[in-house]
Parts: C-alpha cells; sequence; structure tokens
C-alpha cells in the first residue's frame, strides 16, 4: 500500500458507511464488561473500535470514521500500513522480547537514526512518555548532583521548572512536572522542588531561574494544554539560562515530535539544541516505546544498573520503530505533513470566518487546535455523529492529530464533515452542556496569550 493510498475495505458492512452514533445495545457484554471491571479512569465514547485501514476507522456496527485523532498522534502511519504488518508478522516469529541483558537486532541501528535525526548522540528506550519523562528527571538530578560535585559546593541542586499549561504524563514525577492542577493536587505530595513558569513570560522565568534549577522541561508545542508553541526568546532564555546554571534544558517532543510539525523536532525551528529530547506516541506505530535521547556530555554520566526497564527497546517494538523512521524518510512524508497541514489551516480559517464561536487556528503541520468560545464536547459528539474522529482538548479547543499519510482528497473530506459538525452542533446546546459558560483557568490563559 502506497503512503497515500487507502485500501478498500474489504467487507459489505465496511464498504457501506452509516450515520448516527453507533447502537450501543445495552446487552452488548463487552461495554457491559467494561462498564463493571475497568477502572473509571476515562469518559469512552460508547463504540467498540474493531480495526483500521489508512486514515479511517471501523466500530462493531460497521460505520466508518475518518480519523482525524490518529489515537492521540499515535497512528502516524494510520492503520494497518502494509510495510508496518510485515515487520510486525516477521518479528512476532522472530523474537517479541529477549531482555536488556543482551543485545537485539534492532536497538543500535535505531538509536543510530534516531541520533541522526535529533542531532543527539545517546539513547534510552522506555516503554512510554510518562517513563521517558520521569527518567529525564533522573537525568537531571543526577546531572546536577556531578556539577556540583566537580564544583566542590554541596548547596542543593534538585528543583524543577516546567510551564503552566504543561503536560508531561501521569507518573509521580510527570505529575509534578504537568501544571493543571486536577491531574497533581489530588495525589500530593509529588516530587518536590517543581515551580511553574508563566507561559512564554521571560521575566519570570528568569526569576526562577537559579543554581537550584537541575533542568527545565518545555514542550516545544503545547498539546494537552491546546496546542500553544513556546516562543523563540522564551527558548533561547531558557537555553542560556540552562547552560548558565549548569541545569538541563529538556524538551519533551512526545506529541509534536518525530514528524508531527513537519521537522522531525518541533526545536529544530530553534537556533539551539537542548540537552535532552524525549519521544514515544508515533516511535513504534502504535506499540508502545518511548526514549530518552541525550548529549555524550549528561551521558557519561551514567553507568550501568543507574537506571533501567524490562520491557523498553525489546527487538519487535523497536524494528517496528526502525520501520517508522524509514517510511518517514522513503516517502517524504514531511513534505505531505506541510502541505496537508497548510491545506487544512487554509480551510479551517475560512470556515472559522463562517461561525462567530470560532475563536482562532493555531498550530504546526499536522497538529492543530481550533480554539472555540464555547464547550467542544459537544462537537466531538457531534464529529463521530457524521464519521469523523477529533477529540477536545482543555475543554475549548478542537485538537487534530490526523496520521502523516493523509490525502489531499481526505484534506477536503475532512473540511465538509468538519463544516456540518460546525453548523449542526447548536451553540446553545454546546454551551449549557457544559453547566457553565467558560473554565476561569482558561479565562486566564487566554488573557496571558
Ligand atoms: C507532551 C506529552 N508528554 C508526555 C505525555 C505522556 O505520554 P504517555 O501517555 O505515553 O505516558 C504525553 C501524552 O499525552 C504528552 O502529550
Amino acid at each position: 500500500m502506497g503512503a497515500l493510498s487507502t485500501k478498500k475495505p474489504r467487507s459489505r458492512a465496511m464498504r457501506k458507511p452509516q450515520h448516527g452514533l453507533a447502537k450501543t445495545a445495552q446487552s452488548d457484554t463487552r461495554l457491559v464488561d467494561a462498564e463493571k471491571f475497568l477502572l473509571p479512569t476515562y469518559k469512552r465514547q460508547p463504540v467498540v473500535m474493531t480495526h483500521g485501514r489508512g486514515a479511517y476507522v471501523f466500530d462493531s456496527t460497521g460505520k466508518k470514521y475518518l480519523d482525524f485523532l490518529g489515537g492521540i498522534a499515535v497512528n502516524a502511519l494510520g492503520h494497518a500500513h502494509a510495510r508496518i504488518v510485515k515487520v510486525i508478522r516477521r518479528e512476532a516469529a522472530r523474537a517479541i522480547h529477549l531482555s536488556n541483558l543482551f543485545h537485539n537486532a534492532y536497538q543500535g541501528p535505531l538509536a543510530r537514526k534516531l541520533a541522526a535525526w535529533s542531532g543527539m548522540d545517546r539513547v534510552f528506550f522506555s516503554n512510554s512518555g510518562t517513563e521517558a519523562i520521569d527518567g529525564a528527571m533522573k537525568l537531571a538530578r543526577l546531572f546536577g548532583r556531578h556539577s556540583n560535585e566537580a564544583a566542590g559546593t554541596t548547596a542543593k541542586k534538585h528543583r524543577f521548572l516546567a510551564l503552566e499549561n504543561s503536560f508531561h504524563g501521569r507518573t509521580f514525577g510527570a505529575i509534578s512536572v504537568t501544571s493543571t492542577e486536577k491531574y497533581r493536587l489530588p495525589f500530593a505530595p509529588v516530587v518536590p522542588g517543581a515551580e511553574f513558569v508563566r507561559f512564554n513570560d521571560l521575566a519570570d522565568l528568569q526569576a526562577k531561574f537559579d543554581e537550584t534549577v537541575c533542568g527545565i522541561l518545555l514542550e516545544t508545542i503545547q498539546g494537552e494544554g491546546g496546542i500553544y508553541p513556546v516562543s523563540e526568546a522564551l527558548w533561547n532564555r531558557a537555553r542560556a539560562l540552562a547552560t548558565e546554571h549548569s541545569a538541563l534544558l529538556i524538551a519533551d517532543e512526545i506529541q509534536c515530535g518525530l514528524g508531527r510539525t513537519g521537522r522531525y523536532f518541533g526545536y529544530q525551528k530553534f537556533p539551539s539544541r537542548p540537552d535532552i529530547v524525549l519521544i514515544a506516541k508515533p516511535l513504534a506505530a502504535g506499540l508502545p516505546l518511548g526514549a530518552i535521547l541525550t548529549t555524550e556530555e549528561v551521558a557519561s554520566r551514567i553507568s550501568p544498573g543507574i537506571h533501567g526497564t524490562t520491557f523498553g527497546g525489546g527487538p519487535l517494538a523497536c524494528a517496528v520503530a526502525l520501520e517508522f523512521l524509514n517510511i518517514v524518510e522513503d516517502q517524504a512524508l514531511l513534505e505531505n505533513i506541510r502541505a496537508r497541514g497548510a491545506e487544512l489551516r487554509e480551510g479551517l480559517t475560512k470556515l472559522a470566518a463562517q461561525f462567530d464561536f470560532v475563536r482562532e487556528v493555531r498550530g504546526e503541520g499536522l497538529m492543530i487546535g481550533i480554539e472555540l468560545s464555547i464547550e467542544g464536547a459537544p462537537f466531538v459528539s457531534k464529529a463521530m455523529q457524521c464519521g469523523l474522529l477529533i477529540n477536545c482538548t482543555h475543554e475549548f479547543t478542537l485538537r487534530l492529530l490526523p496520521p502523516f499519510i493523509i490525502t489531499r482528497a481526505q484534506v477536503r473530506e475532512f473540511l465538509r464533515l468538519f463544516e456540518l459538525v460546525l453548523r449542526t452542533t447548536p451553540p446553545q446546546a454546546a454551551a449549557s452542556d457544559s453547566g457553565q459558560a467558560a473554565n476561569p483557568e482558561q479565562v486566564v490563559l487566554a488573557a496571558v496569550r
């Protein structure tokens, strides 16, 4: 299957897209079991998704959805990409897991390619984004300790800086540097020493940065926070302050990295590089794999046994990741991301002019936010009814993270469906569904941007 084409689904049910939300019979034992036995950590839509093909996903009734959510930035090659399926089949029959006590055939070559893409020198493989974040925080503490020892000082160097509106994951380290209180406060006390800098505020950054800071974490483009890019001025200042204070500049590229912006990494539009780059989501085309990429200088502080993981870097996941990176190169997907992203933003900007509740369209490449003045959740439900998958972040921003393989025709299909969604979701219903006019935190954020 070519990168920009989608194989026709085979079954009759698949060939007939249906309209209206999937019928969710209460007798569907899969939903009943899920309701009864799963921890209620998600507000799931009442549908069972069964499979995907290219940029489309199908539910158990055969209803077809154009997937502009991409498994939240994971399915960069869409679904069932022929080259990925082939590698999974091949490697599953060889060795799924071997343990990090031995080398496998793919970790080294994958690390080499990631180093070439990023300008970093060395790689540690994790299983998820949040695990990469926690590992990076440990590296920053370790680097800080070594720097202080070298300088002959016993001063504390343990603080982390992160930005307001940040999201870095769900483990203890990651929630400590995630600003959204509902993710952090129920679990307090979290890892001590984290402080939040006002978004893109140089004076606040300067005021909070001193020799007690061991690391600053930045999402080059905030994803969960609503698609907000870090300014070049903030990046440059963070780079200078980190160097001055022997702290590490840590780029969280888990959502915006590996091609999504139309560059290999979001930070590559800035003149300087970070000390650590964190990736996950699309890396192994849907298999769980993350990574910490770093410099030789940071890596020199590491010795065997100081950090590790059982599953990270297994042969199956690494073989698939290597194939993913090769496909992005072979099929010139960065160009496709830039071109389709530009078409999308142009179409969305035209649509925005027709609907007064659309406040702004922003983003880069295939990472796009559509900020509304009213709650976004009803638009997400309506989109599903219309056969479109999108999501809403920070309550007011509809987020698009389509696969890198989308075609011009699929962009047009999206714009047609999305216009229907905007026209047929009554703004009044949307406002009253929320039970509130506006979230005070969001109002504050809007005011500072
Ligand atoms: C920017 C960013 N960092 C970290 C994470 C956490 O990654 P994971 O869910 O793989 O643990 C996410 C997940 O959405 C993310 O968007």
